[in-house]
């Protein structure tokens, strides 16, 4: 069957993208003594469809896990495909492999794992059950039986300690917001665009989620086919340390602020610098520098703090970009005459008078320890 686009499946109906086991296993292979001991929790995993559950299942003693739970979803398309069951969401609660291991093995294999859920995962699943609830409007909503919002699920979240999943990407806020509320670790695929949404955005800045390793490639659809290999969409999420994330960025030390100060023009309204490569920070520049949100890849909260970002919806409720410095109403006026297009609260630069929008932007500066620690970079100059 043909491929089809990530970006093209994205109106698919309940955001249904499954992930492939070699994605899980190229990032959690980035952790594996973070487990010892834990509970982990897959909230919106069909517990004999998933292949986080199949995963943990394979490193389980590896791993040292104390506990793999899974929760499926009662409108899930994919449950009972892959193996026959009755059609309700169940919770499968794992605390043990080893009667399933044979001759020298320490782990199941995924045809052990496969053989594992369909012998043991019926004797040790019990059925979830939906509730209603009753919003801050008063509005009474019912959770279907295996949302991650509903009360039996919210008691496993409570139970748990490390949730790994790819959750359903519209509900993305409400879903970090509640690990957050929660205070779990995670580990969690999400758009990338995720990272400049206002609420995440803080949470990026605040050091309370940060990148993983990777970015996933490609997702499996509900009927088996595979999407087409794309770079840069999804991401892993985590606030599980690791060592990518303080591996300072190496900065060429040829590319000063100093030399070039003309390929680092100031913005109009931001009192920060364009620097439109992430490659291109001059490693010389203490003030606020814009960078494009490539930055976070590449973001060591030893090295750079994140102070705000451009294209904020309610920038002038937001304390996210106190530097920010709007132009006067005639100018805005001014500048939409030329421009429709323009917004104030994007980042730009002028040009002949004229002001030339740049991409979103991130603004971020040296942190004060690491200007400190390299007096060689520092030295010279007055920005
Ligand atoms: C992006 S898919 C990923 C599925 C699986 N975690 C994986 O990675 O293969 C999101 C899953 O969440 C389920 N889902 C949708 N809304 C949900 C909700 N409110 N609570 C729990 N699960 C939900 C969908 O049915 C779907 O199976």
């Amino acid at each position: 069957m043909a491929n089809k686009s990530l970006a093209s499946a994205k109106d698919a109906k309940n955001d249904e993208f499954y992930t492939e086991l070699n994605e899980i296993q190229s990032e959690l292979s980035n952790y594996t003594n973070k487990f010892e001991g834990k509970v982990v929790f897959c909230n919106c995993d069909d517990p004999f469809e998933s292949n986080f559950v199949k995963y943990f299942l394979m490193n389980f003693n590896r791993f040292k896990l104390k506990e793999l739970i899974a929760t499926g979803y009662k409108t899930s398309p994919i449950a009972g495909k892959e193996i026959a069951v009755v059609n309700i969401p169940y919770v499968l609660r794992v605390t043990d492999t080893t009667k399933y291991l044979v001759g020298t093995q320490k782990d199941l294999d995924i045809r052990g794992a496969i053989y594992f859920l369909k012998t043991e995962g019926s004797n040790i699943m019990t059925p979830l059950f939906g509730n209603k609830f009753i919003d801050e409007n008063k509005q009474e909503i019912y959770y279907e039986a295996g949302d991650f919002r509903s009360d039996m699920c919210i008691e496993l979240l409570k139970e748990s300690d490390i949730v790994c999943t790819n959750p359903p990407f519209s509900l993305f806020r409400e879903y970090i917001a509640q690990l957050i509320q929660y205070k779990k670790q995670f580990l969690i695929i999400g758009n990338k665009n995720a990272a400049t949404y206002k609420d995440f955005f803080s949470l990026l800045k605040n050091n309370q989620v940060w990148f993983g390793y990777n970015s996933p490639t490609s997702f499996i659809l509900p009927d088996g086919t595979h999407t087409k290999k794309v770079t840069g969409l999804t991401r892993w999420f985590t606030n599980i340390d690791h060592i990518k994330r303080h591996q300072m960025l190496p900065l060429d030390l040829g590319c000063t602020y100093e030399n070039y100060k003309e390929q680092y023009p100031m913005y109009d309204n931001y009192s920060a610098i364009e620097v439109n490569k992430v490659q291109k920070i001059p490693c010389d520049y203490k003030g606020v520098m814009g960078v494009p949100p490539t930055f976070f890849d590449k973001y060591c909260p030893e090295q750079f703090e994140i102070l705000g970002k451009t294209k904020l919806l309610d920038w002038a409720n937001s304390k996210d970009c106190d530097f920010f410095t709007p132009p006067p109403k005639e100018l805005q006026e001014y500048y939409k005459s030329l421009d429709k297009t323009w917004r104030v609260q994007n980042a730009y630069i002028l040009v002949d008078g004229k002001p030339l929008d740049v991409f979103d932007r991130i603004f971020i500066k040296f942190t004060n320890s690491y200007i400190k620690s390299h007096p060689e970079q520092f030295n010279k100059g007055d920005c």
